[in-house]
């Protein structure tokens, strides 16, 4: 079992998709073990987007993460990272394929809803750091836990 952060980006609070996204997550059988509705300052932007600091869109990107409320998120599952990856569709919405959170709720590369972590082997613990306490984390059993897995 695995760990991953997730969060519904500010289009998506404004757009009342949280609980859409949240429900999919649940849906899939991935267990919520921390959540909190935050608005990010530009420090943490910069931080949590430090990989992209080079690239053009790097002050944009900043700006719309910060522009409003987010709901941060840590998931926990059976290959969560790839699975939620999955989930979201590709990175550029008009990509990604219906039944997918972007290729289902976005049209435009620069709003696409919904943040995961990527693959790269330490970025969830990285994001999870960034953005949690362990005391915010829970532990518990879901009650279909023993239907979910082998
Ligand atoms: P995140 O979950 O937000 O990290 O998306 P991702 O992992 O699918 O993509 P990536 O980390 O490569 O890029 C981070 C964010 O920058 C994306 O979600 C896009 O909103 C934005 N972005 C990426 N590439 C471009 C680009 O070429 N132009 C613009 N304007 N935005 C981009
Ligand atoms: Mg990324």
């Amino acid at each position: 079992t695995e760990r991953t952060f997730v969060m519904v980006k500010p289009d998506g609070v404004q757009r009342g998709l949280v609980g859409e996204i949240v429900g999919r997550l649940e849906d899939r059988g991935l267990k919520m073990v921390g959540g909190k509705l935050m608005q990010i300052d530009r420090d943490l932007a910069e931080e949590h987007y430090g990989e992209h600091e080079d690239k053009p869109f790097f002050d944009d990107l900043v700006g719309f993460i910060t522009s409003g409320p987010v709901m941060a998120m840590v998931w926990e599952g059976q290959d969560a990272v790839q699975q939620v990856r999955t989930m979201m569709g590709e990175t550029d919405p008009a990509e990604s394929a219906p039944g997918t959170i972007r290729g289902d709720f976005g049209l435009d590369l620069g709003r696409n809803v919904i943040h995961g972590s990527d693959t790269e082997p330490g970025s969830n613990e990285r994001e999870i750091d960034l953005f949690f306490d362990e005391a915010e984390l829970i532990h518990y059993e879901r009650v279909d836990e023993q239907w979910l897995y082998e």
